[in-house]
């Protein structure tokens, strides 16, 4: 049995994007190549609002994550945490010798721009990466403020995850000058997993060339010159499949329209947070709740896994709570191509298990 997946990533992809991962292969190394990669890089910087240089990358997010902080660390990161994400970066870091240091907000609350300022002018650091919208947690950082902040510090690199929230929620790359801002395919963008984007400044990339080790397959400097010299070609095969879907996905982004897409996002977390609030608790901050997935604190001590298996009869999944907050909380995942209608349908399901 198939189910509706209710869940923050992967999410439901409609079939005519599933078929264009179905379309027949074209050389890496042909111009058809180059066309479609551009094509991408156009709509990604329509999206993202930058004029940066967009690279892919067929890995998922994460491994992107890895790449920024190991291409672009010169001396030293300062590694905002809001959650599992968070320090998953941190622990990214120091996997690959660098040298980090790592800052965590309570559980449910959000990254403080004051503490950014705080870090950032000991002097210390050269690169800050920060967790826009964490999953774990459904905390959603206020990025106009925290951007403010690390404007002051102009030699800072300024990594930005939006893994799980770009596509649904506004992200002004230049306006907050994000010099790496890295997404995952399965989550807002509304395709299946297996490749992450991200765009490079031209400060991150002189930051680059100074570093030694930057690795090989997730070298970023590497990836952005191969795209200069090879006309949009990368140094290894990617996954042409995703191309195709992404190329085709961003169309119909598009053609929603941004705004559309980011309201129908903001209704559909306001309604379940509403819910929320009025079933259980909401787990973060509400002042910071996620535009695209809602964390529940299980205040009714329900078991959640056997909320799950009643939700499978009619064909539903939603998530547990993330590591250590599973049981203890529940989450769903409101993002890509759901609908208001979809998580109505879903929530009166789970009143009527609950009940
Ligand atoms: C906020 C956030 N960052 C990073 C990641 C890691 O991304 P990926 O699973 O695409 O490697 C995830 C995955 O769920 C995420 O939610």
């Amino acid at each position: 049995m198939t189910h509706k997946l209710f869940i923050p990533g992967p999410v439901n992809v409609s079939k005519d994007v599933l078929l264009k991962m179905a379309t027949p292969l074209i050389g890496h190394r042909s111009k058809d190549a180059s066309i479609l990669q551009k094509s991408i890089s156009e709509k990604m910087k329509t999206l993202m609002h930058t004029n940066n240089e967009i690279l892919l990358s067929t890995s998922s997010g994460s491994g992107l994550m890895e790449a920024s902080v190991r291409s672009c660390t010169r001396n030293r990161a300062a590694i905002f945490s809001v959650g599992a994400f968070g320090h998953k970066w941190y622990e990214m870091a120091i996997a690959n010798g660098i040298t980090a240091d790592l800052f965590s907000s309570e559980l449910g609350k959000p990254t403080s721009p004051k503490q950014v300022d705080e870090v950032l002018s000991t002097g210390k650091y050269d690169l800050i990466t920060i967790t826009h919208n964490e999953t774990s947690t459904g905390i959603m950082n206020p990025m106009e403020e925290i951007s403010q902040v690390i404007k002051k510090y102009p030699e800072v690199i300024f990594c930005l995850d939006t893994v799980s929230s770009l596509g649904g929620v506004n992200i002004n790359v230049d306006d907050l000058g994000v010099d790496i801002c890295i997404a995952s395919t399965q989550k807002c963008l509304g395709l299946p997993p297996g490749m992450s984007i991200c765009s490079i400044s031209q400060k991150a990339i002189e930051a680059a060339k100074k570093v030694k080790n930057r690795g090989f397959y997730l070298d970023l400097l590497k990836l952005y010159e191969y795209i200069q010299k090879k006309d949009y070609q990368y140094h290894s095969t990617p996954s042409l499949s995703h191309m195709f879907a992404l190329d085709y996905q961003l169309d119909k982004i598009l053609k929603e329209g941004l705004e559309n897409r980011f309201t129908r996002h903001k209704q559909m977390a306001n309604y379940v947070q509403q819910w929320a609030k009025e079933n259980f608790d909401l787990f973060a901050d509400e002042d910071y709740a996620s535009y695209t997935v809602t964390t529940i604190k299980n205040t009714k001590n329900i078991s959640v896994a056997q909320l799950n298996e009643k939700l499978s009869e009619y064909g539903y999944v939603i998530s547990n709570g993330y590591g250590n907050l599973k049981e203890k909380t529940f989450r769903i995942g409101h993002m890509a191509e759901t609908t208001l209608e979809e998580i109505q349908t879903l929530l009166s399901i789970i009143e009527k298990i609950i009940k």
